[in-house]
């Protein structure tokens, strides 16, 4: 199924990098739509279109009268983009694929694993709520007149580039600095973290694949550590061999700091496992090569090489020291 005309938009980004390069390996044909503003080269064999997804004007004039097998929407979160999208979309490509959100799954989860079929609900966090209104808009689509779409869930996907822990940076500077760093719930619940690597891998053969039409896919590997040992693993590639954690319930954190609440309660403090038959059913040779030893490792070696990226988020610091400091305040009463 290789040799398919694809665009992506978006495509420099944390997944989307990868799944251009994946892309590329298996000979297909690689036009990439963003703004152009460079924040990760494009590799060689791509052609670029410089387009804003928000200007629709735009994306017209950038597009012509292009027309490919596979259209890959990494930069789509509310119902009014994707009908931009099926404005100027619909007719020119053979697949339309938007990226969703496994957060989109109802939290907290009533059994795991997550397959497909667990109803998409999440109260808690707007992002989620929109991605399924984007879901609910094309399915729409599909159903009344054929609009060829294919729905990908990904979970928590990182890449070399980017610190995927609540604090980032500020979690690392503090470990080193020795100063609590805090784990929400105890630590022990489990999360399904994906190198964007691996999931290239299963993003790239649904692809213009026709088995893939009018199907939704959650697309995680089968790597799911405790947040313990994630934090483990950072500690360990920083090379901070006695961190202090402090454990801090999610309620605790959303009310001491707000911002934390919506990705937290609505999402990284349940415990997610999934089941991914459909897309190995369809993509057999998808499977998980990295786990998060082996991620933290390169996440560090990335920072080491890019000090301009150490950055201390002061307000997140602060945060982070008011919510030790009421956990450790309680523990000590007892
Ligand atoms: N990472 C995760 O754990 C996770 C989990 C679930 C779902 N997702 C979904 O994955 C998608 C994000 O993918 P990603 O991580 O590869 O992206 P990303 O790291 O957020 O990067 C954004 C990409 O989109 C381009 N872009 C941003 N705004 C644009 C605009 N207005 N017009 C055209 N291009 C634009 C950027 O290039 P320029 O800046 O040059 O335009 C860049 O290529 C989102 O839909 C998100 O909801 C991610």
């Amino acid at each position: 199924m290789a040799g398919k005309s694809i665009l992506y938009i978006g495509g420099t980004g944390t997944i989307s990098s990868a799944c251009v390069a994946r892309s590329l390996e298996r000979g297909d044909a690689v036009t990439v739509l963003n703004r152009g503003t460079g924040r990760q080269p494009l590799p060689a064999g791509a052609e670029s279109l410089v387009a804003d997804a928000r200007d629709p004007q735009s994306v017209r004039a950038a597009l012509g009268d292009r027309e490919f097998d596979a259209v890959a929407q990494f930069v789509a979160f509310t119902p009014d983009q994707v009908a931009t999208d099926i404005d100027l979309y619909e007719g020119r490509t053979g697949q339309y694929v938007f990226i969703s959100s496994a957060s989109a799954y109802e939290k907290p989860p009533r059994r795991l694993p997550i397959t497909e079929s667990t109803p998409l609900r999440n109260p808690f966090w707007q992002y989620s709520r929109d991605k399924i209104a984007c879901e609910d808009l094309l399915v729409g689509a599909f159903r009344e007149r054929g609009l060829p779409v294919t729905i990908v869930r990904p979970s928590h996907t990182y890449d070399d580039r980017r610190l995927p822990n609540l604090g980032g940076w500020t979690d690392i500077a503090r470990m080193r600095a020795g100063k609590p760093v805090v784990i929400h719930g105890d630590g022990t619940s489990l999360w399904t973290l994906t190198h964007s690597q691996d999931f290239a891998v299963a993003f790239s053969g649904l692809l213009g694949h026709p088995d893939a039409i009018g199907e939704a896919f959650t697309i995680t590997g089968d790597h799911a550590p405790t947040w313990n040992q994630i934090y483990r693993w950072l500690a360990d590639a920083a090379g901070v061999e006695a961190p202090q954690f402090v454990h801090v319930a999610s309620e605790t954190m959303a009310q001491l700091h707000p911002p934390f609440g919506p990705g937290l309660l609505g999402d990284r403090s349940h415990s997610v496992l999934f089941d991914t038959s459909r897309v190995r059913a369809l993509v057999p040779e998808f499977r998980t090569t990295i786990t998060f030893d082996e991620g933290a490792r390169r996440l560090l070696a990335h920072y080491e090489a890019h000090p301009d990226l150490q950055i201390l988020d002061d307000e997140l610091d602060a945060a982070f020291d008011r919510i030790a400091s009421v956990a450790l305040s309680a523990a000590a009463a007892g």
